[in-house]
């Protein structure tokens, strides 16, 4: 290949609006999925099919997979932590599926209502639903490094959370510091773990940005091969159930980052920046 590329995965629309504590009306967020529609991405995670209980931001992913304006190239991808979940995004037109896990016992039980083990259980039939009706299957691991809960996570353990996923069939698995406290040094011994066992190729960055250390850990994970991360234009975003998860690293810094280490991206600068600035009216907004 001429350019080195690197695929950045928009998970505004998802993990950027899910923490606004207003709830943000569901044509503000189709607008947003078509301003970023237009951006170039191959990847968009609109929404999730959660429990509306638990997370009541995302309680209109219907509507919103409903009302959005597909681009050819660009797959919508909508989060599914059971079947019910993963029968709704298959019905509202979803095109890939993320199950997440977690490489804390804490957080999982926090986050999802189960321990990692009974996770893996309850993703094994999504996994197979995925797999029968070829539906691309992402993975997530949270606090790959730390937990708001546990505190420091053992290497070892993120691998093994990751390679359970991997088993699941996940065609990528997206490591997520959460609460945005990885050093880079913490985020590159992470990695050398999770890459014993599965390939760079494999593997996405998903960074927040909250100790400002967001771009330094994704030039440690280009150096160790990872060429796909997760970004949140005009850095919206966090977990209602990570307190001081902070916003994610935001799409048009990682851009501007990758571009001048040499890496392509694809994404068109001046509609990446229209649709930060709508991102960030959304917050200020309440
Ligand atoms: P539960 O309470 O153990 O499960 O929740 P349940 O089966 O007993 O269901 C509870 C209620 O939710 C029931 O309704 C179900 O019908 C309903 P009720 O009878 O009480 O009225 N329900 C659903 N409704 C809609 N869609 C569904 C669904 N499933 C059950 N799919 C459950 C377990 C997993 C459902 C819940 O804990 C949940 O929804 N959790 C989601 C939490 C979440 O979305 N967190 C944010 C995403 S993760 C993240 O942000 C991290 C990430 O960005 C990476 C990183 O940064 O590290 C990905
Ligand atoms: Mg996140």
């Amino acid at each position: 290949e001429e350019f080195d590329r690197v695929t950045i995965v928009e998970v505004a629309p998802r993990d950027g609006l899910q923490n606004e504590a207003r709830l943000v009306d569901t044509a503000d967020k189709i607008r947003l999925v078509d301003l970023l529609s237009d951006c170039g991405y191959e990847r968009i995670e609109v929404t999730s099919f959660v429990s509306p209980r638990w997370v009541p931001q995302m309680a209109d992913a219907p509507a919103v997979m409903a009302g959005i304006a597909r681009h050819f190239g660009t797959r919508y991808a909508a989060l599914t932590p059971n079947m019910r979940g993963f029968e709704a995004a298959i019905a509202a037109g979803a095109d890939e599926v993320a199950i997440f896990a977690s490489a804390s016992e804490s957080f999982s039980q926090k986050n999802i209502n189960c321990s990692i083990a009974e996770s893996i259980e309850r993703f094994r039939p999504v996994a197979e639903a995925a797999h029968n009706r070829r539906v691309p299957l992402r993975g997530y691991v949270s606090c790959v490094v730390e937990c708001p809960y546990d505190g420091v996570i053992a290497p070892q353990a993120t691998a093994r959370v990751a390679r359970l996923l991997a088993d699941l069939g996940c065609y990528e698995i997206s490591l997520g510091d959460t609460i945005g406290r990885g050093t880079p040094e913490a985020v590159d011994a992470m990695l050398a773990a999770v890459l014993g066992d599965i390939a760079a190729t494999k593997l996405a960055g998903h960074f927040h940005d909250t100790s400002g250390r967001a771009l330094d850990n994704i030039a440690v994970a280009l150096e160790r091969g990872l060429r796909a991360f997760d970004s949140s234009v005009g850095g919206l975003g966090g977990c209602p159930y990570a307190p001081g998860a902070a916003g994610n690293v935001d799409t048009v810094a990682v851009n501007a980052f990758l571009r001048e280490s040499g890496f392509v991206t694809g994404l068109d600068e001046d509609k990446l920046e229209r649709a930060a600035a709508f991102a960030r009216s959304l917050r200020r907004a309440g």
